[in-house]
């Protein structure tokens, strides 16, 4: 089946009293244990609206086994707490979601977890290696300056190395990138953003093989970062339009990044779909899509005063909703991190970045254009 396929039909859970087409909303917190061997239960991530959308995720994604949480930082804590034991070393791509960046460093240290922080290029990554490494942790395209990283080539390194992979697929989708078939071991999503898709939603998911997910569900039944029926199922009907939904914002896109390109009050524009773009060639050679992030520096205007002169497009927090949305990292999403790791990556307070939905590409445009010639 073809993946648009996939989003409407794959996993499910089938209502054979009713013969209704949805799967039903299973609200217990209780059920009943004789005579059965099952024991349900929200906390143990088996209950029939978790299976039935982890299983629809298994199959966009090509993993065989997930687990699916209450957010995506519950995905990332409990994957990487799951992995990572006193003594271990850690490679940490040095951009990823601040998020992310802020919990391996408020928390590594204390539970006697050492790590290095490590460029995007491959090389810088395997140089980080240590004789006590067990994970890689990277993002591509990456948070917010849509740098890209080369999956095949870091793949590589965790197989001849013996080291996992885990990626944080949040910014690509499983529409447009699968790393998996790159060779990456272990995929997480913020299911908050795309996947949920409509910002009304938090969620998170870790994708891996079978003994794997195992593992990290038996630590998340601990820390109890599990997501509720209700959600399960809003879930799973959001992405029944995961593929639509994607290949529209990331169209709007690839357009909004060509006329920012043009425009003569921009400094320029992170966007992979770009001919210019330092990750081009890679994104070209891993993504079926070039994503529907972008993030653009602006001149003269402070960005705070850009976001309120805009009349159609949202400042926000999140992203990946079907509205677009508008973002300052610098005192949003990478607050956290200091100013100094700020400076090194790029990450300027000029800088804004932009969540495309599926409105009418002009519309959006002509508002980013009257606000930055307002
Ligand atoms: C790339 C990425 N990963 C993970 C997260 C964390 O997800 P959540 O807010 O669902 O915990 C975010 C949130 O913005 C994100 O952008």
């Amino acid at each position: 089946m073809h993946i648009d396929t996939k989003c409407i039909h794959a996993g499910g859970y089938p209502d054979t009293q009713t013969k209704g087409i949805n799967t039903p909303i299973f609200t217990s917190s209780a059920y009943g244990y004789l005579d059965t061997d099952v024991r349900l239960y929200q906390r143990y991530f088996n209950t029939p609206n978790q299976e039935a959308v982890v299983k629809k995720l298994c199959e966009l994604e090509g993993a065989e086994n997930g687990v699916i949480f209450s957010s995506g930082m519950a995905a990332i804590s409990t994957v990487l707490l799951t992995l990572l034991n006193s003594g271990d070393h850690a490679v940490v791509q040095d951009e990823i979601y601040g998020g992310s960046h802020a919990f391996v460093e408020e928390h590594f240290s204390r539970l006697g977890i050492s790590f290095t922080m490590a460029g995007k290029e491959a090389h810088a990554i395997e140089e980080a290696i240590k004789p006590n490494t067990r994970i890689i942790y990277i993002e591509s395209p990456t948070n917010p300056l849509l740098n890209v990283v080369d999956l095949r080539a870091v793949a590589e390194i965790g197989r001849r190395r013996r080291i996992l992979t885990i990626i944080d697929n949040t910014f690509a989708t499983p529409i447009n990138q699968n790393p998996f078939k790159l060779g990456i071991d272990i995929v997480l999503h913020s299911g908050t953003k795309y996947l949920g898709g409509h910002s009304d939603l938090y969620c998170g998911v870790a994708l891996a093989n079978k003994e794997i997910a195992a593992r990290i569900r038996r630590t998340a039944a601990h820390f109890g970062g599990s997501l509720n029926a209700l959600s399960c199922y809003l879930l799973e009907r959001s992405l029944k339009t995961l593929s639509i939904r994607v290949e529209r914002q990331t169209q709007n896109a690839f357009e909004i990044s060509g006329f920012l390109e043009n425009h003569a009050k921009v400094a320029g524009v992170n966007y992979p779909g770009l001919e210019n773009h330092v990750g081009h060639k890679i994104a070209r050679n891993q993504m079926s899509g070039y994503g529907a992030m972008l993030s653009f520096e602006i001149k003269d205007t402070p960005a705070q005063a850009f976001m309120k002169r805009l009349k159609l497009i949202k400042a926000a927090l999140s992203l990946g909703g079907v509205e677009t949305t508008i973002c300052d990292p610098a005192t949003t999403s990478h607050q956290k991190v200091s100013e100094e790791v700020k400076k090194r990556l790029g990450i300027s307070d000029n800088l804004l970045r932009l969540s495309v939905g599926i409105e009418n590409k002009d519309d959006l445009i002509e508002d980013i254009r009257q606000a930055l010639e307002a």
